[in-house]
């Protein structure tokens, strides 16, 4: 029988302790993996196995998610292999490739690039060069290309490039080597319970599904808070800011599945099609436009931090107002908010109905993402009383993340993920022509931006963001 696998490279990594082995954890708990699924983790230091496993251990007890016991943990842990290698040298692949086939892995493997993208092309060519070489001989039948894309699923984290021409690059570079099809890029928040959840919402909802558009909605809000600042991460950020650590792939995925139109089918194709046609449309933010539809914020204290340009202008804040060009929602405001060291940690999809009649308020849709997951919705009411005509506002809460039970069935982000991948299921990962269309649209509102305003509006920590706000 034919093993599957998880090679990790970048196995030492924060990613990969945080993230990876807890998810893996989990699905081995839930019995999600093959009794025969083996997990490498590739590192440039020398641990031996054991102390390999040790370290795993502790961040696994720490962050998985199901219960942790140390009986389950040793027959998670037989899965796991350690290799140390430098992935940036082509020619170590070939010893990668001997342990990974001694370990019996021969069927369906991920290559997990948990590493920074300046690796990526040495890890593909070095797997390349590695795989084809031992398997020119069994693959008679098919070209060696072929041959090697049968075996290979290769997993991306972002940042997938640092701008719309590195990006470029980078996709080029992997495409020397792979089929998109073999691609999963990871948006992590695609991962996320209500995220996944919008499209049921939206589509098997009469109440929803026929008023999801211009005529009904007045404007739509995208908001993702957080109360952390940069922390260790502080000479990756000061590169990239808000605008493309959030904005250019979360928000902008969220807003697609809120603003699709409704797919032919449940495909990936199909869903894909109509998220991307969302970016696609997205009208650029013109210049005489600028200072009222984007606000750049930084927080003070930023300029201190770990790594940080003491004159950095990196924006840790970014509120923007965009449209999209189609027939569902002309002149319907879309506002994206993100921060650091904001009040709270929310993440949420406002949608606020455009009143019935003068006088009454308006119906407002929250989609809940985090901390806390479910669905709240505003409506009128006749005030309880002898007048008829007194009308008040009331809520419909449906906390879904208050019942315990669901609490325990929700999978981690990384997990679904993962999961997803392992069952070759794309529709929850993001596409290369959606990341182009996100970039090239980012790209553009930082020239404008640049050439026409530059504004930085410093807040303060634990504020609401900067007192600038969109007109
Ligand atoms: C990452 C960003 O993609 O998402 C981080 O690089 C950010 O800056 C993080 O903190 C937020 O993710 P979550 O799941 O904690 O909301």
């Amino acid at each position: 029988m034919s093993k599957n696998g998880i090679v990790i490279f970048g196995g030492t990594g924060d990613l990969a302790f945080r993230k990876l082995f807890p998810a893996l954890y989990n699905l081995h708990i839930l019995s999600s993996l093959d009794d025969t699924y083996k997990i490498i983790g590739i590192g440039r230091r020398g641990y031996s196995r054991d102390e390999y496993i040790e370290i795993i251990r502790k961040w696994t007890k720490e962050f998985s998610r199901l219960r942790y016991t140390d009986e389950d943990f040793k027959k998670f842990s037989d899965r796991i292999e350690y290799y140390m290698m430098d992935m940036s040298d082509i020619d170590s692949y070939t010893g990668l490739i001997d342990f990974v086939e001694s370990k019996d892995i021969t069927g369906d493997i991920m290559y997990y690039y948990a590493v920074s993208p300046g690796l990526f092309e040495s890890i593909s060519k070095g797997l390349e060069k590695a795989i084809t070489n031992k398997k020119e001989n069994d693959c008679a039948e098919c070209s060696k290309h072929d041959c090697y894309l049968d075996h290979a699923k290769i997993i991306i984290e972002k940042p997938f490039g640092e701008n719309l021409e590195s990006a470029r690059e980078i996709n080029s570079n992997l495409m020397k080597y792979f089929n998109e099809e073999n691609i999963y890029h990871i948006d992590h928040y695609l991962g996320k319970e209500m995220i996944i959840n919008i499209m049921a919402l939206r589509f098997s909802n009469i109440i929803f599904k026929n008023v999801w558009n211009k005529d009904s909605i007045e404007k739509v809000e995208i908001n993702v808070y957080e109360t952390v600042g940069v922390e260790t991460r502080g000479g990756y950020y000061d590169k990239n800011g808000a605008l493309k650590d959030m904005i250019q792939n979360h928000l902008f995925q969220i807003m697609s599945i809120v603003a699709m139109d409704e797919p032919r089918d449940h495909s990936t194709e199909s869903i894909k099609k109509v998220q991307t046609n969302v970016l696609r449309n997205l009208i650029p933010i013109s210049p005489d436009k600028i200072d009222q539809s984007l606000v750049m914020g930084q927080y003070i204290g930023y300029r201190d931090e770990d790594k940080v340009d003491p004159n950095s202008v990196t924006e840790t804040y970014v509120a923007m107002k965009v449209e999209i060009d189609s027939e569902r929602w002309r002149n319907v405001p879309f506002i994206l908010r993100t921060g650091k060291k904001l009040h709270e940690r929310e993440c949420e999809v406002v949608i606020s109905f455009k009143e019935s009649m003068p006088g009454v308020y308006k119906n407002v849709l929250i989609i809940k993402v985090q901390p806390d997951e479910g669905v709240k919705l505003n409506f009128n009411i006749k005030k309880p009383g002898i007048e008829t005509d007194i009308i008040e506002k009331v809520d419909m809460d449906f906390c879904q993340s208050c019942v315990l039970e669901n609490r325990i069935n929700t999978p981690e982000a990384y997990e679904r993920l993962l999961n997803a991948a392992i069952e070759s299921d794309k529709t929850l990962f993001s596409q290369w022509d959606q990341i182009e269309l996100s970039w090239n649209y980012i790209n553009e509102l930082i020239d404008t931006y640049k050439k026409y305003s530059g504004k930085i509006h410093m807040y303060e920590p634990g504020s609401c963001g900067p007192e600038k706000k969109l007109t």
